[in-house]
């Protein structure tokens, strides 16, 4: 038995949780649109061609704000395209993905459908082969309230209200060669700027999100988030981070680890922007928008294969990795990662929501199934709401590979406005439990408990259409009298304690 001891306390608070942690992502790309929320004909669909049954698993995860409508594809879209009836839309071809993009579903389509799903739209403007005039365009046609061409043509095109969306990106990925557009971190943190300053002199409401480096690997990592801040550090609101794991090579102990570089990641992010802070003498303070994180490596392969076979398709299976129970366990701790960050992770996005890199999967014309990684992500945004309360952990540790000292059991703590408190914790050992006792003293006594356990025998173990239950959460007996759980070997578990 492993033992590990947590201690929690009502008044030790890491921050207040942003909801919007919880957040997804929809891109043009594959079949997330297309045959994934959007598919008219669907036995399930509505009026507007959305189907109920990805609505329905959505709205179960309370996904509070939704990045649309790329990604890679943003960078080449013309917003335009994608406004006024739907048989005038021009059909493009998209050199991010090398697809065919018909914008049957656009702006408004896209607005209407989050609306269903109770979710805000964070709008990504395209800054690689657009510019600031573009950028001010499309806030004025979302959210001005009338009385200017662009607003009264939103009017005319049948949303007599603004679409009032809240947050917006700026670009995606542009330090990225893949890129269209690709910048060095002077030339977008220029063009980051007076977009900025444009679309905030249009709405004074709106929130902006700046590019971060792509991920860590990219060799201008750190002096890109420094250079492009210093351009644009007044602007802006948050800088975006991105980040995607994979085990290629089989190795669970260190693929389970890898929660501890997001949690670097993160931080030496965060150190920057406060770096840039303190050159600068602002008051002001950046915080971080995660809005792309996921495990993604099961279907590379795949994808090579179908661009040679059929490029310039639409609606075609790209990115569709099945989601095994140890990348569900890896999707646990990169949500407790977040929620130990929540002073500045505020924004975090699960790239993305159906058929790509998703928790949702859909076939054409018939069912649609929640992934193992969709329990995790429900879980967390079900019950770790409130404040992120500072969880003081020891734990047996273990090197792997690539990591060390890697805590056998790591865990997050949630406390809600109604005094209820949520435990989140993974235990990394892949063959024995741990004991974990939790020293809960400053909160008096909860009258109710309840833990339920994600884990199965098979580390690979996937749902299907047709054993969509294959891996989800289960009740578990809980007796916290002695203030000790037991949680199984490789277990994602919630354990929750109620007044
Ligand atoms: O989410 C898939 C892709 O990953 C996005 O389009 C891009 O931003 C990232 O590289």
């Amino acid at each position: 038995m492993r033992k590990a001891r947590l201690v929690l306390d009502k008044d030790y608070v890491i921050s207040a949780i942003d909801k919007r942690i919880y957040g997804s992502f929809v891109e043009h790309l594959g079949r997330c649109v297309y045959t994934g929320i959007y598919e008219p004909g669907h036995p399930t669909a509505d009026e507007d061609g959305f189907r109920g049954d990805v609505l329905e698993l959505v709205k179960r995860l309370n996904v509070p704000v939704v990045r649309y409508p790329g990604g890679n594809f943003v960078s080449g879209f013309k917003w335009e395209d994608s406004i006024g009836p739907k048989e005038l839309r021009p059909r493009r071809l998209d050199l991010a993905w090398k697809t065919t993009e018909p914008n049957e579903v656009g702006l408004h389509e896209f607005a209407a459908w989050a609306k269903k799903a109770g979710a805000g739209v964070m709008y990504a403007v395209n800054l690689g082969t657009r510019g600031p005039a573009e950028a001010r365009d499309i806030v004025e046609y979302a959210n001005h309230r009338g009385g200017s061409y662009l607003s009264d043509l939103r009017v005319k095109n049948g949303a007599k209200d603004p679409l009032d969306i809240k947050l917006w990106c700026l670009g995606n990925e542009m330090d990225g060669p893949w890129q269209m557009g690709s910048k060095t971190a002077f030339e977008y943190g220029r063009i980051a700027n007076e977009a900025a300053k444009m679309m905030k002199w249009t709405d004074d409401s709106i929130e902006v999100v700046a590019c971060g480096s792509s991920s860590t690997e990219m060799p201008t990592f750190g002096s890109w988030e420094h250079a492009m801040l210093r351009e644009c550090y007044d602007n802006v609101d948050y800088v975006s981070l991105h980040r995607y794991y994979g085990n290629p090579h089989n190795d669970t102990p260190d693929f389970l680890a890898s929660s501890m570089n997001l949690d670097s990641f993160i931080r030496t992010v965060a150190s920057i922007c406060d770096a840039v802070k303190g050159e600068k003498r602002s008051k002001k303070q950046v915080n971080l928008s995660l809005d792309e994180w996921n495990v993604w490596y099961h279907s590379h392969e795949q994808d090579r294969q179908l661009h040679k076979r059929e490029p310039w398709g639409s609606a075609l299976p790209l990115l569709e990795d099945v989601y095994n129970f140890e990348d569900a366990l890896l999707v646990g701790l990169m949500l407790i990662t977040i929620l130990k960050n929540a002073d500045r992770v505020k924004i975090a996005c699960m790239a993305q929501l159906v058929n790509v890199i998703a928790p949702i999967m859909t076939r054409p014309g018939g069912g649609a199934w929640a992934q193992t990684i969709y329990w995790p992500l429900k879980q967390a945004s079900e019950l770790g709401r409130g404040v992120s309360l500072l969880p003081q952990l020891t734990s047996e540790k273990f090197d792997t590979k690539h990591y060390t000292d890697v805590p056998v059991v790591d865990a997050a703590a949630a406390m809600a406005d109604d005094g209820s408190v949520t435990i989140f914790a993974v235990n990394r050992d892949l063959g024995e439990p741990a004991e974990l006792t939790c020293d809960l003293r400053a909160f008096g006594a909860f009258s109710g408990a309840r833990h339920t356990v994600l884990h199965h025998d098979d580390m690979k173990a996937v749902n299907t259409e047709q054993d969509p239950d294959n891996v989800r959460p289960v009740d578990v007996p809980v007796d916290l009298g002695e203030g000790r759980v037991i949680l199984p070997a490789a277990s994602w578990n919630v354990i929750r304690l109620t007044k």
